[in-house]
Formats: C-alpha cells, sequence, structure tokens
C-alpha cells in the first residue's frame, strides 16, 4: 500500500564546510533525514555537532567562508540547493522559515512588532496594506497574544522574552510555512515559559499542519514535542527513531549517555547523574574512524579504524556504533 504520509522535507547527504587557513573543515558531515507533514523532528546533540549549521543550511544562510559542499534539500519536492538566490529569497519566511533562541537579536528594536508580520504578509501572501490588518490580529491571536490591535504597534522592548518569542512564531508562521525551523527557541526563557511556547507551538503546529525541525541539546524538550529525534555527533547523525523507542531502547552510546545525564524522571531514582567525559572534538582535530570513540567506554580498535554506518535495527530506528547489541 502506498504510504498516507506527506514528506515535506528530504534532506539527502548534506555536507557543510568551513574555509581555513590549513583548508576546508566540515561540520555537518552528509546527513539524511525526512519530515512528514505535521510532524516533529527533534535535532539533538551537545554544544557544537552541529545542529545550527544543520538548519542554516537548509535555510541556504550559512555565509561565508562557510558553504555547502553537497546534498540535496527537498521541500515538497524541491531542490532549495539548486534555486537561485532570488528564488531562495522568495522561499524564505514563506514556505520554509526559521526562529531562533534570542528573540530579541531577531526583532528589530526601531520598528513596531506588526511590521515583520505586515512585510511577510505583503512579500509572500501577496496582501495589501489595508488587508494584513485583520490577518496581523488573527496571527497574534493565534500565539495567545491578548489585545493584539493596540499591542501590534507596541516595539520589542515593551515585550517580555516569551512575548517576543511569540511574535516571531506568528511572523515565521505569517508566510504559511510547510517547514518550521526552531533552534533551541526556548533556551532564552525561564522554564514556564518554556512549556508555555512548547505547547502554544504544538497548538499550531496541530492547526496548520506545518513540519517542524526542532533543534535542541534538551532531551526532555524533544520527550515532550517530538514525534522522531535525529541525534547528532561531530557532524553526523548517528542514531534516529521514533521518540517512545529512542528513550526506551537508545542504541548508541552517545544517546545513552544523553539519557543518563538528564534529569528528572527519565532515570531510575537513585541513580546518580552522569555526564559524558571530555568534550565534542574541534573541527580540525576530528579522531579517525567512530568521532565519538574518545569519550566512549566501548571503544576497540575497529572503532579506531572504521567509520561506523548507520544501520537498521528496528523498525525505523538507525544507529552508527561497532559495539550495538541486540537481545533477542
Ligand atoms: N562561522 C563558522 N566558522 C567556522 N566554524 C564554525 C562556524 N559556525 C559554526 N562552526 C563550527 O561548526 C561546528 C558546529 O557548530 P554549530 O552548528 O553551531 O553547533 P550546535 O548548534 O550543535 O551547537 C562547531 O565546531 C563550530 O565551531
Ligand atoms: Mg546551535
Amino acid at each position: 500500500m502506498a504510504d498516507s504520509k506527506q514528506i515535506v522535507l528530504s534532506v539527502k547527504g548534506l555536507k557543510t564546510q568551513f574555509k581555513t587557513q590549513n583548508g576546508p573543515v566540515t561540520a555537518v558531515d552528509g546527513i539524511s533525514f525526512e519530515i512528514a507533514q505535521g510532524k516533529t523532528l527533534g535535532l539533538v546533540g551537545e554544544s557544537g555537532c552541529g545542529k545550527s549549521v544543520t538548519g542554516l543550511s537548509l535555510m541556504r544562510l550559512i555565509q561565508h567562508p562557510g558553504f555547502i559542499s553537497q546534498g540535496e534539500v527537498y521541500l515538497d519536492g524541491e531542490d532549495l540547493l539548486k534555486l537561485s538566490d532570488k528564488q531562495m529569497r522568495d522561499r524564505r519566511g514563506g514556505k520554509i522559515a526559521m526562529i531562533f533562541q534570542d528573540p530579541m537579536t531577531s526583532l528589530d528594536p526601531l520598528y513596531p512588532v506588526k511590521d515583520p508580520l505586515q512585510e511577510t504578509l505583503k512579500l509572500h501572501r501577496q496582501m495589501s496594506a489595508s488587508e494584513t490588518r485583520p490577518e496581523i490580529v488573527r496571527l497574534m491571536q493565534q500565539v495567545a497574544i491578548t489585545d493584539s490591535e493596540k499591542r501590534m504597534n507596541n516595539y520589542p522592548h515593551q515585550f517580555s522574552g516569551g512575548m517576543r518569542q511569540r511574535i516571531l512564531i506568528a511572523t515565521a508562521l505569517a508566510g504559511n510555512p510547510r517547514l518550521l525551523i526552531a533552534d533551541e527557541p526556548t533556551t532564552a526563557l525561564d522554564v514556564t515559559v518554556q512549556a508555555q511556547i512548547l505547547a502554544l507551538m504544538r497548538k499550531v503546529q496541530r492547526d496548520t499542519g506545518t513540519a517542524l525541525l526542532l533543534i535542541t541539546h534538551n532531551l526532555g524538550v524533544v520527550a515532550e514535542n517530538c514525534n522522531d529525534v535525529a541525534v547528532m555527533y561531530a557532524g553526523n547523525i548517528v542514531e534516529s527513531a521514533p521518540v517512545g523507542q529512542l528513550f526506551e531502547k537508545p542504541l548508541h552510546p552517545y544517546t545513552q549517555g544523553l539519557l543518563k545525564a538528564m534529569p528528572g524522571e527519565a532515570v531510575a531514582p537513585r541513580q546518580p547523574l552522569s555526564t559524558i567525559p571530555g568534550s565534542v572534538p574541534g573541527l580540525s582535530e576530528l579522531p579517525s574512524g567512530c568521532r565519538f570513540r574518545n569519550r566512549c567506554s566501548l571503544a576497540t580498535e575497529i572503532c579506531a579504524n572504521q567509520t561506523p554506518q548507520l544501520k537498521t535495527y528496528y523498525n525505523e530506528h538507525l544507529a552508527a556504533c561497532h559495539h550495538i547489541q541486540i537481545e533477542s
């Protein structure tokens, strides 16, 4: 039978590099993943793993000395990497939109918050200035900003951090995106506001059917908000699975380490919270073979000599490690 889920984003072998004096270094090394309509993929990993570079690559916002050297990024079947700069500008803020961690730097302090909303509606939905007003009200209501008739004329500094992030979400949604990329969208906010914003994003996503790439270093955020998860380490996806499966049966030692380091209910009571020793290697000092091996208690000779490839272990559950034991 034909698969009923509609794939919105399909990334194949994406590779993003930075030029340095000693030649190019690779921040994202040939990663592949898909997101279906209305679904959320969590992209998780410690700081420096390549999550933001991935998001920016999908938007084609990687600046010099960075460049995308290989791969395909299909949005509704159209390879974004083949578009002209002008065509890509039309897609950005329209079919594909991104929100970032810090809502202050993404909003211009000199303009009332309705301005970017209005711009998006004119540019991507061909609305006239008079048509935009009721739609701005609707969008602000969708992200639970009350009194939006009045609030739309306020400036960014007149809003709290959580409110500013809501405005950015509304602005991102204004173009009716097929794919929304959210890079640590709540990391700068306090915990209660975080939960509110994430709940809001889930609701909005239900209403609009947007596919969401949720970038976070927080596995708790993944557990509550994602359908699927891809774990990234040093530019590679080392494990990917439906969320329940990943938390129940993590296969990769890196994922297992991340889960053990996670505070809260995910770990058994009284088990001490552990952290993974060492840190993510810099791009110019990646070890041979498995990039995680210097931090891995299971590492043996083969890990230094052979790069582990992603293999399927269970239905839709992939991992790349030489030492995975499956009990049958
Ligand atoms: N503009 C840049 N120039 C050189 N290296 C960069 C640049 N931006 C990111 N990197 C490197 O790419 C790697 C991945 O970074 P990033 O995607 O920001 O990680 P994450 O978002 O997972 O914390 C890091 O090693 C980082 O140092
Ligand atoms: Mg980042």
